[in-house]
C-alpha cells in the first residue's frame, strides 16, 4: 500500500503525546522525519522509532521531495511562517491550532494555500470527536433554529504559570476550536458575534446565526478541578442532545435513537466506560489522569494553592478504582476522545485519494482567526459586532 511519507516540524509536549502516536497507529502513515530544535528529544525519539532521518532543521524537511506531509506542532509565533513555507514547498500540512495571529498572517496563509499543489488542515480536531460527528448526523434533519450551549472550562495551569500562553486570550488559542466547531457543525457563519468577560481566561459568547440559531459558549479558566472540562447540549424543534466530556451522549426526542457511551481515546479503559458509564469515566481521569502524564509535565496543583479533594458521590460506585489500571503504557496522557487520530487519519487519506479534506482549510482558520478578533472588539467596545460586515470587508463570502 502506499503510504504518505510524514515529517514532523516540532516535537513538543503535544505532539509527542497525541500526533506521533496517532501517527504510528495509522497504516496510511509512514512517520519518515523529524525536526526539532532539542536534540535530546531527537536522540530519545530516533532510538524509539523507525525513522528515515531526525534533524534540528525543518529546512530539510521541506527540501526532501520524499516528504508528502508535514505536522507543525510548534508554539503558536511561528504557525503562520511555518505553514507558508510547507505551503511554498509543495506539501500537505497539518498545523496545530491557531493557524494565525493576526489578520496579514490569515490573509498571506488563504495566498498561499491558493498557489500551493499542498492543502492545509488546521489542528481542529473537535470536528471528528465521535460523539460530535454523529451529534451533527442526527441534527441534519432538524428544523432550524437550534441552541446551542457550549461549556469548555478548566482549571489552567497554563492561566497560573507565567507560560507563553498567559499572554494571549485563551478564546485565541483554546475558544477557536469551539468557534471552529459552530462554524462546521452549523455549517454556517455567524452573522453577530457578542462576548463578555475579561481579557485573557474567562469569557462568554454568543454567536448568532442568520436562520436564528444561537451557539454560545462559556470559556473559562476558574472552577474545580474534579469537573469535567467540556460540555456540549443542543435544543431544537422537539428534540435535544447533550454530550458530557466527548464520552456520555443522550439522545432526546429522537424516534428509535438510544443514548450512548463513547470509549476514551485510543479504547483506554473503553470496557469499564461501556460497564459503569460517565461515573467512571469522570472519576478515573481525577483519580488517574496524572499518572499517565510524564514527570516533566505533571501539574502539582497543591503547589498553585490549589485546592483537589477526591470526588464524593451521594451513592457508592459499583466499582473500586483500585482495581483498574492503565491498559496502554505507551499512552502519554488519558483524555476522551476529541477527534485527533481521525482528523490525521482522514487527511491522510485524502492526500492518497486526491479528494477534498473535511479538516478545517486555511479560510475556515482564517475566519476563527477573525471571529475571535471580533469577539475580543466586542469585549473592549461592549458593543454586538456584525460579522458579516467584518467577512464583506475581507471579500469572503458568509455561508
Ligand atoms: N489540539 C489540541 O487539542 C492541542 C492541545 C494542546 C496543545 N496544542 C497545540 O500544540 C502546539 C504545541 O504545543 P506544546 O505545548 O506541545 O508546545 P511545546 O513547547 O511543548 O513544543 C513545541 C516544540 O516545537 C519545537 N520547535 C520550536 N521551533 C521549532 C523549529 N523552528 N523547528 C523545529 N522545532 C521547533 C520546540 O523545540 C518544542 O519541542 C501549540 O500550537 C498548542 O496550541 C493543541
Amino acid at each position: 500500500m502506499r503510504k504518505v511519507a510524514v515529517g514532523f516540524i516540532g516535537a513538543g509536549a503535544f505532539v509527542r503525546g497525541q500526533h506521533l502516536p496517532n501517527a504510528l497507529r495509522i497504516p496510511e502513515i509512514e512517520v519518515a522525519a523529524i525536526a526539532d530544535l532539542n536534540s535530546r528529544v531527537l536522540e530519545e525519539l530516533s532510538g524509539e522509532i523507525p525513522l528515515r532521518y531526525t534533524t534540528t532543521d525543518y529546512h530539510r524537511i521541506l527540501a526532501d521531495p520524499g516528504i508528502d506531509m508535514v505536522i507543525i506542532g510548534t508554539r503558536h509565533e511561528v504557525h503562520a511562517e511555518l505553514i507558508q513555507e510547507s505551503l511554498v514547498a509543495g506539501k500537505w500540512v497539518l498545523c496545530e491550532k491557531p493557524m494565525a495571529q493576526n489578520e496579514a498572517e490569515a490573509a498571506a496563509i488563504i495566498a498561499a494555500e491558493k498557489k500551493s499543489s499542498g492543502r492545509l488542515a488546521v489542528g481542529f480536531n473537535r470536528r471528528f470527536a465521535p460523539a460530535y460527528r454523529l451529534a451533527r448526523e442526527l441534527m441534519r434533519p432538524v428544523r432550524a433554529p437550534w441552541f446551542i450551549n457550549y461549556r469548555i472550562v478548566n482549571q489552567n495551569s497554563h492561566a497560573l504559570a507565567d507560560s507563553s500562553y498567559s499572554h494571549e486570550s485563551r478564546m485565541l488559542y483554546e475558544g477557536c476550536h469551539i468557534l471552529d466547531l459552530a462554524q462546521y457543525f452549523l455549517d454556517a457563519d455567524p452573522i453577530r458575534v457578542y462576548m463578555t468577560g475579561d481579557r485573557y481566561l474567562n469569557n462568554c459568547c454568543i454567536l448568532s446565526f442568520a436562520d436564528g440559531s444561537q451557539f454560545q459558549i462559556l470559556c473559562a479558566s476558574v472552577g474545580a478541578v474534579a469537573y469535567w472540562k467540556e460540555n456540549m447540549e443542543i435544543f431544537a424543534a422537539d428534540k435535544t442532545i447533550g454530550i458530557q466530556d466527548f464520552i456520555d451522549m443522550r439522545i432526546r426526542g429522537f424516534e428509535g435513537e438510544a443514548d450512548r457511551l463513547f470509549a476514551p481515546h485510543l479504547g483506554e479503559q473503553a470496557a469499564a466506560v461501556a460497564k459503569y458509564g460517565f461515573e467512571f469515566y469522570e472519576q478515573y481521569v481525577v483519580a488517574r489522569a496524572n499518572e499517565y502524564i510524564p514527570e516533566e509535565y505533571r501539574v502539582d496543583w497543591a503547589a498553585m494553592g490549589i485546592s483537589n479533594p477526591p470526588i464524593r458521590r451521594p451513592l457508592p460506585p459499583a466499582f473500586r478504582l483500585d482495581d483498574f489500571h492503565r491498559a496502554n503504557q505507551r499512552m502519554r496522557f488519558f483524555s476522551a476522545d476529541k477527534g485527533w487520530l481521525q482528523s490525521l487519519q482522514h487527511f491522510a487519506r485524502c492526500f492518497l485519494s486526491g479528494t477534498k479534506p473535511e479538516n478545517a482549510d486555511a479560510l475556515a482558520g482564517a475566519k476563527v482567526t477573525e471571529m475571535t478578533f471580533a469577539l475580543l472588539h466586542s469585549l473592549e467596545t461592549g458593543e454586538t459586532v456584525d460579522l458579516r460586515e467584518w467577512y464583506r470587508r475581507k471579500g469572503w463570502e458568509s455561508r
